[in-house]
């Protein structure tokens, strides 16, 4: 089991998750995280804090199809573990339908 990001955060990119993560396993794009299967712990700590309702369990329906998007970002993109200032339109893109086709970005994030 893993939990996952999903397209919530895209345009986001609020970054509580980060700072509670015990084993820094987020990487950042451009305008989404993701989390690496593989190194996450199953500990569930990282699910209640994003505001977007983002990270949910891979248990959980649709979640499936977001682990191997979540692995092959992961091993693309740096590791964040800081918490930085959520993206400019966040609070306006937060709860918007159709954001993985509308604005979702393979650039590379700044990590840390
Ligand atoms: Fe990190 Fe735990 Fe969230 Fe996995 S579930 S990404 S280990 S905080
Ligand atoms: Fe994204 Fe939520 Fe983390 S919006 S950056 S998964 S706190």
């Amino acid at each position: 089991m893993t939990y996952i990001v999903n397209d919530k955060c895209i345009g986001c990119k609020y970054t509580d998750c980060v700072e509670v993560c015990p084993v820094d396993c987020f990487y950042e794009g451009e305008n989404m995280l993701v989390i690496h299967p593989d190194e996450c712990i199953d500990c569930g700590v990282c699910e209640p804090e994003c505001p977007a309702d983002a990270i949910v369990p891979d248990t959980e329906p649709g979640a499936e199809d977001w682990v191997e998007f979540n692995r092959k970002y992961s091993e693309l993109w740096p590791v964040l573990t800081t918490r930085r200032d959520p993206l400019p339109a966040a609070d306006e893109k937060d709860g918007e339908e159709g954001k993985f086709e509308k604005y979702f970005s393979e650039k590379p994030g700044e990590g840390d």
